[in-house]
């Protein structure tokens, strides 16, 4: 089947890259450090310097991005992590803007508090049935969707939902993230979530009617 491409950017070892190959896309990941786990045609290196090459080598449909969230992420702020980690996430945003292929870059709420993105869609874990609070901001970018889903109940009342083993083997299994280490699901987007973007998306390009 000729799939289109998506090029996903900062992939880890691919918890948003599996939503988007199940919606339909053939991904290509991105990430700054070796991914063995990484289960699709992989790319090392720094994600806006390979960026160019890469859409001139395998000239994707769309363009995803999960750009490290510690300097925003209360979880890590709390542990005084902010400043050893560089804001990736304002230059990946305006260098999909100006590449103007459709995209979707995904972060934690925060990044939506602050204003730095746009929450075209806050998606949890628990709204498509998996037993995890994992809330998680996306942007889309030159295309448009929609959100069909009701909001997740747990966002603003954690007690509902006592399930959070961050860091075991439980959590990441419970994210849909069986082939992973216990550390790639720390950091991965469950993949129900990319997956219910990626069908928008497919929609989107293959119909041709990404909007510039
Ligand atoms: C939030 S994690 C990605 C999680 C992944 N999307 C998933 O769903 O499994 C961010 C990733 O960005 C990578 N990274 C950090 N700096 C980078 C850079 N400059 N270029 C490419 N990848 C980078 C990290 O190695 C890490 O794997």
């Amino acid at each position: 089947m000729n799939r289109p491409i998506a090029i996903d950017l900062y992939c880890g070892e691919g918890g948003a890259s599996m939503g988007y190959h199940r919606a339909g896309f053939h991904v290509i990941g991105v990430d700054l450090h070796p991914q063995p786990r990484y289960p699709f045609t992989f790319h090392q290196g720094d994600a806006l310097t390979l960026l160019p090459d890469l859409v001139r080598q395998y000239r994707p449909a769309a363009v995803a991005a999960s750009p490290t969230c510690q300097t925003r992420a209360r979880v890590t702020s709390w542990r005084g992590k902010r400043e050893n980690h560089p804001d990736l996430l304002t230059p990946t945003l305006d260098a999909l803007d100006r590449l103007g292929l459709p995209y979707v870059v995904e972060n934690v709420p925060e990044a939506a508090w602050d204003g730095t993105m746009r929450p075209d869609y806050l998606l949890c874990g628990t709204q498509f049935g998996l037993n995890v609070r994992r809330h998680r901001v996306f942007q889309r970018g030159h295309w448009a969707g929609y959100e069909l889903l009701p909001p997740c109940r747990c966002y603003r009342n954690p007690t509902l939902l006592a399930f959070e083993h961050k860091g075991e083997r439980a959590f990441t299994d419970a994210l849909g993230c069986h082939w992973m280490t216990n550390l790639g699901g720390r950091q991965a987007i469950p993949p129900a979530c990319t997956e219910h973007i990626g069908r928008q998306l497919l929609v989107a390009v293959t119909a041709g009617r990404a909007a510039a």
